[in-house]
């Protein structure tokens, strides 16, 4: 018998938050002529030396199952580049696993180490994946405020107050997504003597590390007594414009990677063919290609910074990495939400809450510049035209 037959969903998949994001998105469903400042999802195409490469692999038909853990000599040029850019030392046969993107192995390595009651500690605003993961594996996130006034570094006092017994992880973005914010050296290094002093794992998520606009901090897994208990995750997605092909990796301590890889095995068998044919040309792209994507969000980023501060009331962190700027936008008196979504419906601009990326979030957006020029202009635009206009209706009412 069918009728009434219930299948029962484990509560800590059913207890995956839906997030704001999801709720922006469906906010513009059918709405036509919108300027969407709040995409993390590039415009710019793949360069031709990667396009070119993909094609030829499409032109044999052939796209087989690789190497469970993806290509060899892939891993082996990973672990060159690791070595070269970021003084991370890599074995490729044990410590290194290619993935759909920085995703799958956030998932895999928070699935593999964490167990039920375990706290993850989350620098916040946090990027949501660190959470939705913490919660999936019946962990238990423990969120610590980041100070915008300190430029969202973090307190080491306010996180070591957090740490308990049960305290297993800390996990962050450098250059930070939402906040566009790089961690320099000497944060690295305190966090580093945190994480020792404390038995923690740390998880590294280096998607941005090609868009740095100051000082190069090094990777924390790089620094002494670090490697045995760091992940380091990178990725393709946003370096060389390969978000859909879905290419991922994640480096970590042998013994535990084992299982990680195991884990991975069942989750997709083997990379995609056609994703490591792209990532192996990623890596040997001629910078000529790639220094001009990386200028170009550069510029943007400093053209949204500017046009979104010169809003009378609106203040922000100034930008030095990733695609992004977390803008204080409490001078609107209303929830980040409220705001984003009337937004959408008087302006026609589409924005993020910052409440996508945890509570601490409130009274701010997520900005990103991913969109052309030409509709962040508009975008900001817009936002401006709303705030004088908003400005006006407050006058009219106070008078
Ligand atoms: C901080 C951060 N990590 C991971 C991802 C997802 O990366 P991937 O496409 O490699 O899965 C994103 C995408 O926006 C991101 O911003």
């Amino acid at each position: 018998m069918t009728a009434g037959f219930h299948i029962r969903t484990h509560p800590d998949v059913r207890n995956i938050p839906y997030g704001d994001r999801k709720r922006i998105i469906d906010a513009t469903r059918g709405k036509t002529d919108l300027a969407n400042i709040a995409s993390g999802n590039p415009d710019l195409p793949m360069p031709p030396f990667v396009v070119e490469r993909v094609a030829a692999a499409l032109g044999s038909g052939y796209v087989p199952y690789t190497s469970y853990y993806g290509f060899p000599e892939l891993r082996a040029k990973l672990a060159q580049a690791l070595l070269a850019e970021r003084h991370l030392l890599a074995d490729p046969e044990t410590e290194l696993l290619v993935t759909l993107g920085i995703q799958e192995g956030l998932y895999l390595v928070m699935r593999a180490i964490l167990h039920p009651g375990d706290e993850v500690l989350l620098p916040s605003p946090h990027y949501a994946e660190y959470f939705l993961n913490a919660v999936a594996t019946g962990s238990t996130p423990v969120l610590v405020p980041l100070d915008e006034k300190s430029g969202w570094v973090p307190d080491i006092d306010r996180l070591r107050k957090a740490i308990t017994p049960r305290t297993r992880a800390l996990v962050f973005s450098n250059p930070n997504n939402p906040l566009g914010v790089v961690w320099p050296r000497a944060i690295l290094e305190e966090l580093a003597e945190l994480a020792i002093a404390h038995d923690l794992v740390v998880l590294v998520d280096e998607i941005y590390h090609d868009f740095m606009y100051t000082e190069r901090p090094p990777s924390i897994g790089s620094l002494p007594g670090m490697k045995e208990r760091t992940f380091t995750f990178g990725g393709f997605s946003k370096s060389h414009m390969m978000m859909g092909m879905r290419m991922g990796y994640v480096l970590g301590p042998a013994e535990p990677m084992f299982f990680v890889k195991n884990l991975h095995y069942c989750v997709a068998l083997c990379p995609p063919y056609l994703g490591q044919v792209a990532a192996l040309a990623a890596l040997d792209c001629p910078r000529e290609q790639l220094a001009p994507i990386y200028q170009e969000y550069g510029e943007r980023l400093e053209m949204l910074y500017n046009g979104i501060t010169a809003i009378p009331g609106i203040t922000c962190v100034r930008p030095q990495g990733s695609f992004y700027i977390f803008p204080d936008i409490s001078c609107f008196g209303m929830s980040a939400m409220d705001l984003a979504l009337d937004l959408i419906d008087r302006a026609g601009v589409v924005t993020l809450p910052g409440t996508e990326f945890g509570p601490y979030g409130e009274g701010h957006f997520r900005l990103a510049v991913c969109t052309p020029r030409t509709e962040l202009a508009k975008g900001i635009e817009r936002f401006a035209q709303y705030a004088s206009d908003f400005a006006r209706r407050k006058e009219d009412r106070q008078s």
